[in-house]
């Protein structure tokens, strides 16, 4: 009788050794994936706006003009739209919104233009006709010191 119970106690220390085990095993998986997930950047995907100064004589006194961006450190150049409607500047990204394709900016009708299924914005970028659902991309725009600066993702 006594055997027994001494048999049962080694059994029961035995499991409960054996289930502190997982127990601390689990606990220690746990805070390592939390410990990994706290050590990476929150969105490494997410890039920042490089700002590029725009030359005074590319800036349009009125409506629309298309200029390249040089990004010197990339040695490559970026097109964007800049458009002064008289109170301010805008920046848009000459990218239509539908599927990638470049529009052109059409001086008669005051519309951007995309040469790939007919899409048809304003000359602020609003979608004037489908298929496009959203706007052209508007780049951010700085003024500094009178001069002006155009926020790219690079
Ligand atoms: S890509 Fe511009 S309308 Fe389709």
């Amino acid at each position: 009788m006594i055997i027994d119970k001494e048999k049962m106690d080694i059994k029961r220390r035995f499991f409960l050794k054996k289930m502190l085990k997982l127990f601390f095993t689990f606990v220690a998986l746990i805070f390592s994936f939390l410990g990994l997930s706290l050590l990476k950047p929150a969105n490494p995907k997410k890039k920042e706006y490089s700002y590029y100064e725009i030359p005074e004589d590319k800036i349009p006194k009125e409506g629309v003009k298309k200029i390249n961006i040089e990004i010197g450190n990339l040695q490559k150049s970026l097109k964007i739209y800049l458009v002064n409607d008289g109170d301010s500047i805008i920046a848009l990204s000459p990218v239509c919104t539908h599927l990638g394709c470049f529009v052109n900016f059409d001086k008669n009708s005051n519309e951007f233009i995309c040469p790939c299924h007919g899409g048809k914005y304003d000359s602020e970028g609003k979608v004037l006709k489908c298929p496009p659902k959203e706007p052209l991309q508007r780049l951010p725009v700085k003024i500094e010191n009178k001069k002006i600066f155009v926020g790219i993702k690079i």
